[in-house]
């Protein structure tokens, strides 16, 4: 997790570019910021919480600056856990991301050593065992004995890591990966480094993504590479980006997640009329593959779940799934024939990420579905399909979840050879879309969320394809407003589950016009019987609702308007609680830690 954002150059407002770099990246993580500028020696701010209205003016003015939005793994959120960390001396300066696994073996010998450390990260155990390398290294210039020492450092990490290191000595840092995602931008006398490209583009195009087991050493006017195992010195070339500067603020909404709950129609019609090709050349992977298995996880593995009944009704194809943090397990099964379909909105979930890698190493393809362009999981798969679906800032994914939905079911249908009709359905389901977002229904469900918020469970249900989408919308809930809401198969209640229900408790059910419709409506029976409040999400009101939420019928595609449904009852509830469902605790938007 985390975001990463450095620069060294001819301006010297560097401490200005990092931290608005830093507000760019703040979606990975933000329990903690902190900056390090260097101007004769290294001054350090650090503070606890989200960026939020702070400033810089208090830092140095000075032309080389790195900084670091935390999502804690080690040690508490505190300002003295919160990046850059020190060494002793106070030369060199670290910021990381990752887990350094082997962090206790290091830290007693460096403590053996009289270092002085003084939080509880594993990262500041790196930036010690950078100077007690550096300060027994003899021989060459400062500069490559910096270098030097940082590369020996970093192979004694176990763990996915990138760090990056400053030297108040030589002026100059350091940046090894191995894992988490880094990006060079270059300028004209000036270099950037940062997390995600994104947050470069709007000061170079010229981009360098920084491969596994890769160093670099900068200064304002060069950057050189090197093999991190050998210190061979490897060349390096920067790709020009054609990424487009988009704009990335919230309009006139009050949040990102209602803004892109509202992006939704436009997403998905730009991918009915524009993924043609797309849509016809990744069906045939899929036909002629033997073992498909759709990977992902958390929203994006709802997606996959769904997947696998869209597939099998509409193409009558099998494909298996497994969520990505635990694919690796299941990779034995995998050939030379087999097809990996991984489902991302970032493309940098190390879960996913680390699954594909080991079923690379089994001969299986690579395809994914992502949304962010030049992503890790973009650039390990031999065949990938683009949502287009914009930037997703809000932490609780709502447009990449229905993009990747309308892309499975076009690719269904052009599977089965009825494409037209996959996207006459789309097209139908856009209608219905923009019915549950207009102003009245809206109204509806924010009058059902002054019932629920005061609940402390809510139970959802749905079954086939309907399963999947009361798992998302329970995550929906969980994520946004931190009420326990628990999604399951409808036929699963009589198996356990229906102990729960007591007098008033909220029981939320997904009855779309398909074969599930009378089973789903018999558990909403026997929750009425023990005294649940049934709001049922369908096509047609039924006596037994106690409140009505209507989606209209538009076959398979009834899941999209029916998964907004679940993103507006999470937004509202976190609203109707004063919460940021932009960034709810505990979360980053980018999973990079396993
Ligand atoms: C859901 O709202 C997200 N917070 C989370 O579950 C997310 O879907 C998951 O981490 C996967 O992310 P990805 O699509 O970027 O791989
Ligand atoms: N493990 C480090 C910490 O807990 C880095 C976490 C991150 O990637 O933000 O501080």
């Amino acid at each position: 997790m985390c975001g990463i954002f450095g620069y060294i150059g001819k301006s010297n407002k560097a401490s200005e570019i990092v931290f608005n770099g830093l507000k760019t990246l703040e979606y990975r993580g933000y329990d903690s910021w902190g900056i390090a500028t260097l101007k004769s020696k290294i001054t350090v701010k650090k503070r606890v919480g989200k960026i939020g209205n702070a400033n810089v003016d208090d830092l140095p003015k000075s032309n080389f600056a790195l900084g670091h939005t935390r999502w804690a793994t080690h040690g508490g959120v505190t300002e003295v856990n919160a990046h850059p960390h020190l060494d002793c001396s106070g030369q060199f300066a670290i910021i990381h991301n990752g887990i350094i696994e082997n962090y206790d073996e290091i830290k007693e010998e460096l403590l053996k050593k009289k270092h002085k450390i003084v939080s509880d990260t594993d990262t500041e155990v790196a930036v010690h065992l950078i100077e007690e390398i550096y300060r027994k290294s003899t021989g060459k210039s400062k500069k490559e004995n910096f270098l030097e020492a940082t590369r020996k450092a970093f192979n004694r990490f176990v763990g996915l890591n990138a760090i990056i290191v400053m030297d108040a000595e030589t002026s100059t840092y350091v940046a090894a990966k191995n894992g988490s995602p880094l990006a060079i931008g270059k300028g004209s006398n000036e270099n950037f480094l940062a997390s995600d490209a994104h947050a470069l583009i709007p000061y170079t195009k010229n981009i360098y993504f920084m491969e596994d087991g890769e160093i670099i050493s900068v200064t304002p006017e060069n950057i050189s590479i090197f093999d991190a195992l050998t210190g061979r010195k490897k060349t390096l070339k920067f790709n020009k980006l054609t990424w487009k500067q988009t704009a990335i603020d919230k309009g006139k909404y009050p949040h990102f997640m209602l803004k892109e709950i509202f992006d939704q129609p436009k997403v998905i019609e730009n991918i009915i009329n524009d993924s043609k090709f797309q849509i016809i050349n990744f069906s045939d992977i899929i036909k002629n593959s033997y073992g498909t298995y759709l990977v992902g996880c958390g929203t994006a593995a709802y997606a996959c779940l769904a997947g696998t009944y869209i597939f099998s009704k509409i193409s009558g194809r099998h494909l298996n799934f497994s969520v990505g943090s635990e694919f690796g397990y299941l990779v034995d099964f995998l050939t030379p024939k087999s097809l990996v379909i991984a489902l991302s909105q970032s493309g940098e979930t190390i879960d996913v990420i680390d699954s594909v890698k080991k079923a690379k190493v089994k001969g299986a393809q690579i395809t994914s579905l992502v949304n962010s362009l030049g992503s890790t999981l973009y650039r390990l798969s031999d065949k990938k399909l683009l949502l287009n679906a914009g930037v997703e800032r809000a932490v609780v994914s709502t447009k990449a979840f229905t993009a990747k939905l309308t892309v499975l079911i076009l690719l269904a249908y052009q599977l089965a050879g009825k494409i037209s009709e996959g996207k006459s359905i789309l097209r139908e389901c856009l209608k219905v879309l923009k019915e549950v977002l207009c102003r009245d229904n809206l109204n509806r469900i924010r009058k059902l969320v002054k019932t629920l918020v005061s609940q402390k469970h809510i139970y959802i249900i749905g079954r086939g394809v309907s399963y999947p989408i009361a798992l998302e919308a329970a995550l929906k809930i969980k994520e946004a407003s931190y009420i326990h809401a628990e999604g399951f198969a409808a036929g699963e209640l009589k198996h356990g589950v229906i102990a729960l229900i007591e007098k008033n408790i909220p029981c939320i059910a997904f009855l779309p016009n398909d074969e599930t419709y009378g089973a789903t409506l018999a558990g909403c029976m026997e929750m009425k019987a023990r005294g649940g409040y049934i709001i049922g999400i369908s096509h047609k009101n039924h006596e037994v609702f106690d409140y009505y939420l209507p989606v209209y019928d538009v076959g398979i595609a009834s899941i999209i308007p029916s998964a907004v449904v679940g993103q507006l009852l999470g937004y509202y509830l976190a609203i109707e609680q004063g919460l940021d469902p932009d960034k709810p605790r505990n979360l980053a938007k980018s999973v990079t830690v396993r």
